[in-house]
C-alpha cells in the first residue's frame, strides 16, 4: 500500500491506496484557519501535525491492518506558506499562509529592485509567495528574522516530524519564488535579495525521488515497517495533476476547490511573469507547468450558503431550476483578494445590478457565474503565456455540480471533462509519488488518466450571451479598482 496525505488548508486528508490504485480507505479532518489582521491569514504548524496523526487514525479505524502493508509515503500540500524554524526544528511563529496579503509592499519592492529575477522564478513577486513573506518579517518582527534558521513549506513540516530531515521537493519549491525553475535549483540572487542563504532552505529533490525513511518513533506509533519511504511529494496543484495523470505537454486542468486553478502542464519550462501566469516546476523530473492561480473559488459558494443559511446541494438545485440565461448581476469573486489576474490584495467581493426583483437564486447564479467569469480571465492569460486552451478536466469540490460545469464549459467556450474518482485530489497525486519513490517504475506507467465520467460541452446560445458578461465583469472591476486600495 502506498499512503498519500495532502495538509490543506480547510482539511488534512489521507489515503492509502493499493497495488492496482484503488482507495482502499480515506481521513479527512478539519483545519481553522485564523485571520488576526486585515489581510493576515494564519495556521499553527503544530495543529497539521495534530491532524496528520488523527488521520493516520482515522484510516487505521477504516482497514486496521492495511498500515502494516505500507511501503511508502507521500506529501502534498497548500503552497507558498512560510514555516519558521528555530535551531530546534520548533515553529517560531503561526504559518503565514498562501492567501494572506500582508506582504504586498515587499512584493512589489523585490519586483522593482530585482526586475532581473521574475524571469528565472517563474513570475513577477507576489504576496501570497514565501520570498517576500520573510523581507516582511525582517520589517516588522526582525528578532524573529534572526532566529530563523530553516523555512520550510507546509507539507515539509510534517516531513520534518516523519524523517527528522528539512527538505523540499521541486514543485513546491517552484512556488516560493526563490527557486531558478530552469536549473531546478534554489537561486542564491533570490535569496541573497530576502537577506537568506541556501542554508536556510531544505534540500531538494524531484517529487517523485525518495527524500528520507520514517524514523522509528513513528514507526513504532504508527504500526508501520522501518523501512518505509518518504516521497518528495508535490505542492497540492502538481500532486493534484499527477493524480489526473497530467504530466503530458499541453494536458490541461481546473481545479475548483476552496482556491481555483487553470493548470497545463509543459515540456518545458515558458516563462510569461507580466501574464501573472506561474510557471513552476512540476513533481516529475523534466517537466514544467503554467498555471493561473486564483484566490476564490468554490470558497465563493460555500460562503453565500453560510450568510443565507442554506444547504449548498439545496441551493445548486433552485438555482439550476430557476436558471433560464445569464444573470443580469455580476458578482466580483474577490472575498480573499486576488492573484491571477490581478495581483492585487485590496480586491474584495461585490455584487452589482440588485433590483427589488432580485431573488436568492439570482445571487447564486451570480456567484456562479463570478467565479467562472474569473477562469475566463485565466484563459486569457495563459493564451498570453502562449496556451491556447482546447478542452479541461475538472477536478475539487465544485466540479461535482454538473450544473457549475455547464456554466464553465460556456463560459470558457471548451469542452469539460469529469473524471471517475477526481474527488480524491492532490492526496490520491501524492500517494503515486509515493509509489514512484518506493519502486522506481516509470511516471507515465503509474500517472495514467482515470475514466472519463462524462464530457460537458459549450451551449452556443449560452457561449454568445456570455461573451458581452465577461466584458461587463472585467470592465467593473477596472472601475472599482482604485476604490479598493
Ligand atoms: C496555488 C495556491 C493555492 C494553494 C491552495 O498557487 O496558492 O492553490 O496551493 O492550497
Amino acid at each position: 500500500h502506498y499512503l498519500g496525505i495532502d495538509v490543506g488548508t480547510s482539511a488534512v486528508k489521507a489515503i492509502l491506496v493499493d497495488e492496482r490504485q484503488a482507495a482502499v480507505a480515506e481521513a479527512d479532518v478539519p483545519l481553522q484557519v485564523s485571520r488576526p489582521r486585515e489581510l493576515w491569514s494564519e495556521q499553527d504548524p503544530e495543529a497539521w501535525w495534530q491532524a496528520v496523526q488523527s488521520a493516520v487514525e482515522g484510516l487505521r479505524t477504516q482497514n486496521p491492518s492495511a498500515l502494516a502493508d505500507i511501503r511508502g509515503i507521500g506529501l502534498s500540500g497548500q503552497m507558498h506558506g512560510a514555516v519558521l524554524l528555530d535551531e530546534a526544528g520548533r515553529p517560531l511563529r503561526p504559518a503565514i499562509l498562501w492567501n494572506d496579503g500582508r506582504s504586498f509592499g515587499e512584493a512589489e519592492e523585490l519586483r522593482h529592485q530585482h526586475p532581473e529575477l521574475s524571469h528565472a522564478m517563474g513570475v513577477i513577486p507576489m504576496p501570497g509567495f514565501t520570498a517576500p513573506k520573510l523581507l516582511w518579517l525582517a520589517r516588522h518582527e526582525p528578532e524573529t528574522f534572526r532566529a530563523v534558521r530553516k523555512v520550510l513549506l507546509p507539507k515539509d513540516y510534517i516531513r520534518l516530524k516523519l524523517t527528522g530531515s528539512a527538505m523540499t521537493e521541486m514543485s513546491d519549491a517552484a512556488g516560493t519564488w526563490w527557486l531558478d525553475e530552469a536549473a531546478r535549483d534554489w537561486s542564491d540572487a533570490a535569496l541573497a535579495a530576502t537577506g537568506l542563504t541556501r542554508d536556510h532552505m531544505g534540500d531538494l529533490v524531484e517529487g517523485s525521488q525518495p527524500s528520507g525513511t520514517v524514523r522509528p518513533e513513528v514507526a513504532r506509533q504508527w504500526g508501520l515497517r522501518d523501512d518505509v519511504v518518504v516521497a518528495g511529494g508535490g505542492g497540492d496543484a502538481a500532486a493534484g495533476a499527477v493524480g489526473l495523470g497530467a504530466i503530458e505537454d499541453g494536458s490541461a486542468f481546473i481545479s475548483l476547490g476552496t482556491s481555483g486553478q487553470l493548470f497545463v502542464t509543459t515540456r518545458d519550462f515558458s516563462p510569461a511573469p507580466e501574464a501573472l501566469v506561474h510557471s513552476f516546476c512540476h513533481a516529475v523530473p523534466g517537466r514544467w507547468f503554467q498555471m493561473a492561480a486564483m484566490l476564490n473559488g468554490a470558497s465563493c459558494l460555500a460562503w453565500a450558503a453560510g450568510l443565507l443559511k442554506a444547504d449548498i446541494g439545496d441551493l445548486l438545485r433552485q438555482t439550476e431550476a430557476a436558471y433560464q440565461a445569464p444573470s443580469g448581476l455580476l458578482f466580483l469573486p474577490y472575498l480573499a483578494g486576488e492573484r491571477t489576474p490581478h495581483n492585487d490584495p485590496h480586491a474584495r467581493g461585490v455584487f452589482f445590478g440588485l433590483s427589488p426583483e432580485t431573488r436568492q437564486t439570482d445571487l447564486v447564479q451570480a456567484v456562479l457565474e463570478g467565479v467562472a467569469f474569473s477562469f475566463a480571465d485565466a484563459k486569457q492569460c495563459l493564451a498570453q503565456a502562449g496556451t491556447q486552451l482546447t478542452h479541461a478536466g475538472m477536478i475539487g469540490g465544485g466540479s461535482r455540480s454538473t450544473f457549475w460545469t455547464r456554466i464553465f464549459a460556456s463560459v470558457l467556450n471548451v469542452p469539460l471533462m469529469r473524471y471517475e474518482g477526481s474527488d480524491k485530489g492532490p492526496a490520491f497525486g501524492a500517494a503515486r509519488l509515493a509509489r514512484l519513490a518506493s519502486t522506481g517504475e516509470a511516471p507515465d506507467v503509474v500517472c495514467t488518466t482515470p475514466k472519463i465520467l462524462e464530457t460537458i460541452e459549450p451551449d452556443p446560445r449560452l457561449v454568445e450571451l456570455y461573451a458581452p458578461r465577461v466584458e461587463a465583469f472585467r470592465s467593473l472591476y477596472r472601475v472599482l479598482k482604485p476604490e479598493f486600495a
